[in-house]
């Protein structure tokens, strides 16, 4: 086994039963959504009384909040955090006719990867304790640090629960690279809790249909099937499994999801992720979850979801797309789980509320 060893490493040796009892009566609720018809009835899904959740706040509390009563019942956790560029990501805003600039989160880490280091091996230390018996982690990285965490996921689960090294090849992003190739890829690292994790298989349209020998299982060998004249038969193919390079653009300004956050994720990027790696009704949880793409990927696919980020216009973003989708399906008929919003209330987050800035009519443009 080849370990990973950084300056400061402080072994993740966590007492669990006290990171529970400090965090467990911490967080509070600003805001629960829910519908009525007109009689009053809810018009959620009332088959359990789960209720979506949102944690504005550092994850790394959250995540000990949730050890009281999600240990062992996420089912995929996708995270798509910082990737240690050295740069703060700045945002565009107008709000009430006043426009300013602000950082919509800081990835700048004084340069110091040994402090971005400490910070993923804390929170996937506790990621292994929440999930499921059957979870995945999808953890989202590039070439940034990818090979130093890769390395900290084959400790904290072991080698053998590494699943896939995939490759989100995007095709329509500007990189320069005079003394490199240009960059067209992230990685997304597949690990698993146990060996029986949910694994759908997932097929995907071939570029051109091709000609393949028809084969059959015949006492656990694969045999060529052939006609009565003894020539072997082929059949045409439109379809093919779906490999570890996945070939999906970037997400344009032009789109209908684009809501100007820094680095979001395209959405049929997270809805393969989901319908990979989970069922419908598990538990998705995203820990660093921007403006809440895969919260409403999993709000589309009926499946239950866990989000928090630290920053505000992130909650902003997410609570607004996911009660947009609402409205819409809503009136289609479609029910949905009720979901809250959680925080550790302090002066800064009270004054914020008070402003009502969450329902606030704000427009977040990416800053080149
Ligand atoms: C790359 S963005 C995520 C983008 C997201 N996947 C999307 O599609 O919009 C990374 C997010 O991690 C959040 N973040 C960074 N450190 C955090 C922490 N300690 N706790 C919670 N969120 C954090 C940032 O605020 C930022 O929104």
């Amino acid at each position: 086994m080849v370990n990973l060893s950084w300056e400061k490493k402080k072994i993740s040796t966590i007492d669990i039963e006290n990171l529970k009892e400090e965090f467990i009566d911490k967080f509070k609720l600003i805001e629960e959504i829910s519908y009525h018809n007109k009689n009053k009835d809810p018009i959620y899904f009332n088959d359990d009384s789960w209720k979506n959740l949102l944690f504005w706040a550092d994850n790394k509390q959250v995540l000990a909040f949730l050890l009281n009563s999600f240990e062992e019942k996420i089912d995929l956790i996708y995270i798509d955090p910082p990737f240690f560029t050295g740069d703060d990501f700045h945002i565009k805003v107008s709000m009430d006719g006043n426009k300013f600039e602000t950082i919509a989160y800081s990835d700048y880490w004084n340069k110091d990867l040994n402090s971005y280091v400490q910070m993923l091996y804390e929170r996937i230390s506790l990621f292994k304790h929440l999930l499921s018996n059957k979870g995945l982690l999808f953890i989202h990285l590039d070439w940034h640090a990818v090979h130093y965490i890769k390395l900290i996921l084959d400790e904290i689960f072991g080698k053998e629960r590494f699943i896939n090294h995939i490759i989100w090849h995007y095709y329509n992003k500007y990189s320069a690279g005079k003394r490199n190739l240009p960059r067209a890829h992230d990685d997304i690292l597949v690990y698993s809790k146990t060996k029986n994790y949910t694994f759908n298989e997932i097929r995907i349209p071939r570029e051109k249909p091709r000609k393949q020998l028809k084969r059959k299982m015949v006492d656990g060998v694969l045999k060529n099937v052939k006609d009565k004249n003894g020539h072997v038969i082929y059949r045409l193919v439109s379809d093919k499994k779906l490999d570890d390079v996945w070939k999906i653009p970037c997400l344009q300004p032009a789109s209908k999801q684009w809501t100007g956050f820094p680095n979001q994720k395209h959405h049929k990027l997270i809805e393969r992720i989901i319908n990979l790696g989970s069922n419908k009704k598990d538990i998705i949880a995203d820990f660093f979850c921007g403006s809440g793409t895969s919260l409403l990927a999993a709000e589309k696919l009926d499946r239950r979801w866990i989000g928090c980020d630290i920053s505000k216009y992130a909650i902003y973003l997410t609570r607004k797309r996911i009660l947009e989708y609402h409205k819409n399906f809503l009136e289609k008929g479609r029910k949905f789980y009720p979901f809250q919003i959680k925080t550790i209330p302090n002066k800064e987050k009270d004054e914020i509320l008070k402003s009502g800035f969450f329902s606030e009519d704000l427009e977040l443009k990416r800053k080149k």
